[in-house]
């Protein structure tokens, strides 16, 4: 298996791969045309965003599986053509996500207290207390548009500000315990802070433009860590001088070349950059968002995981694994909190069959290997505090394939696990909470034991 790498990119990539038993060749200075007369000898490929990955470069990889992007967005492929030929694409936002949403807060703090203007004074001798006076986030509030890897990171690290968090997103529920998904309308009403986490995309192209300026009902400061053709710089230059604009930190800018490696072809800067540079209240970084000493060594980390993972390598603990193998299996029971659980239990079994026992009524069920399965339904006096730290009236018990495993998963993805595991004859018993606070017991059964 041959795989070419495009882009220099942290050397973890080549040993990991060569490991495994892929051979690596590296190519970081022929055009793209010199890489198209001897694709078709490669397997796999390793880019960055040295050249886009149109349809005659695919037609000449005739025997590529897989491409990977050592970054977080796949606008310079072809996806479209890449996946009609089957193959597949592998990015790595779970790499620099943390950078980008470190570097938002890093722009958003940095405007706030005049700090880029008040160092280049005192540099010069001047000591401006007033006019370099700050703003507090405390009590602002922040729309994040794009609520996708880097959107939540920011949200993230925005925790522990006291600031209310929005997003908006053209997919359907992906708010969560860190920003509340709200309309387009909505965020325009409320938001201090814009954020765009958004990809570049027809829709998204020139998203940041007079109009959808002038939508907001107050003035707002604009951070664009995403991509810089998002915002129409002309206007956002009239929204910085009518003061619609309070500030912007913009790591990407429209001018910028495809493969980011520099900023423009022309000779002369495009006059409305010209003008950003000497706005105070502007903070320009060269897409570094993502660049960083640990996103560097992550980014390829991922690849390499994600690159293993399509080729089946072992089951590494700390990999991700589909959660089937040890994750949900089935609804474990039903907890609810009842006045009179005899009286309710009483009730179930004269007007609804259910044969209910001292713990409530045991369905059993079969599974596709044919195995014996089991689903409580219990009613609780409702004076237990068994659901605590959730108030809820009620509790879901879900039966899981490997209860360690899964806690071990859930621990490293951040989840709140909620006292230590507990083994029965019946099966062994953990628990989490979901984002709204929910408590969820996780039961890996023994069904036998109830036979
Ligand atoms: N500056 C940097 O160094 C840097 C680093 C990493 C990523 N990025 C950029 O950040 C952006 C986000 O990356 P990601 O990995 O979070 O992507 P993602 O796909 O995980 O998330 C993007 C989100 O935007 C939403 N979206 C798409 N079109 C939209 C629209 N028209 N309106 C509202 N929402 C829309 C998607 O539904 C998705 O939830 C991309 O542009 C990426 O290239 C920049």
């Amino acid at each position: 298996m041959k795989i070419l790498h495009l882009d220099k990119n942290h050397p973890l990539l080549f040993e990991q791969l060569s490991q495994l038993g892929f051979q690596n060749d590296e190519d970081y200075t022929s055009s793209k045309e010199e890489v198209e007369a001897k694709i078709n000898n490669y397997e796999g490929i390793v880019i960055r965003s040295r050249f886009d990955i149109d349809k005659t470069f695919l037609d000449a990889a005739k025997n590529l599986k897989f491409i990977a992007r050592v970054g977080a967005g796949l606008e310079s492929i072809d996806v479209e053509y890449a996946e009609s030929k089957n193959i597949t694409l592998i990015a790595a936002p779970e790499g620099n996500r943390n950078a980008v949403g470190e570097h938002a807060l890093g722009m958003l703090l940095l405007l706030f207290n005049n700090l880029k203007q008040a160092d280049s004074e005192l540099k010069q001798g001047l000591w401006n207390r007033e006019a370099n006076r700050g703003t507090e986030l405390d009590g602002k509030t922040v729309g994040i548009i794009g609520y996708g890897n880097m959107g939540k990171a920011f949200a993230k690290k925005l925790r522990g500000f006291e600031v209310e968090v929005l997003c908006y997103d053209i997919k359907e529920n992906v708010g969560d315990q860190n920003a509340k998904q709200v309309t387009l309308e909505e965020l325009q009403e409320k938001t201090d802070v814009l954020s765009l986490h958004i990809p570049w995309t027809e829709a998204t192209d020139k998203m940041v433009n007079a109009s959808f300026i002038s939508k907001f009902k107050k003035p707002f400061w604009l951070l664009n860590t995403a991509r810089g053709k998002c915002v129409v710089t002309t206007d956002l230059v009239q929204a910085l001088k009518s003061g619609k604009i309070l500030g912007a930190g913009l790591d990407v800018l429209e001018y910028e070349k495809g493969s980011f490696e520099s900023l423009f072809t022309g000779n002369d800067l495009p006059e409305a950059l010209q003008e950003l540079m000497k706005m105070d209240n502007v903070l320009l970084s060269p897409h570094i968002a993502g660049w960083t000493v640990e996103s560097k060594e992550k980014l390829a980390q991922v690849i390499v995981d994600k690159i293993k993972q399509l080729y089946g390598f072992g089951d590494d603990e700390k990999k991700i694994l589909p959660p089937k193998e040890y994750g949900v299996s089935g609804l474990g029971g039903f907890f609810f909190k009842t006045k009179d659980p005899d009286h309710i239990k009483a009730w179930y079994k004269e007007h609804l069959g259910m044969n209910t026992d001292q713990y409530g009524w045991t369905f059993w069920w079969k599974d596709k290997e044919g195995n014996d399965c089991s689903t409580q339904w219990s009613p609780f006096k409702e004076d237990t505090n068994y659901f605590a730290p959730s108030e809820k009236p009620y509790m879901m018990n879900l039966r899981v394939k490997d209860l360690h495993k899964l806690l071990n998963q859930l621990k490293e993805e951040g989840v709140t696990v909620v006292g230590e595991v507990e083994e029965f004859s019946y099966g062994k018993f953990g628990w989490i909470l979901d984002p709204e606070g929910n408590k969820l017991e996780l039961w890996e059964p023994n069904d036998r034991a109830f036979l």
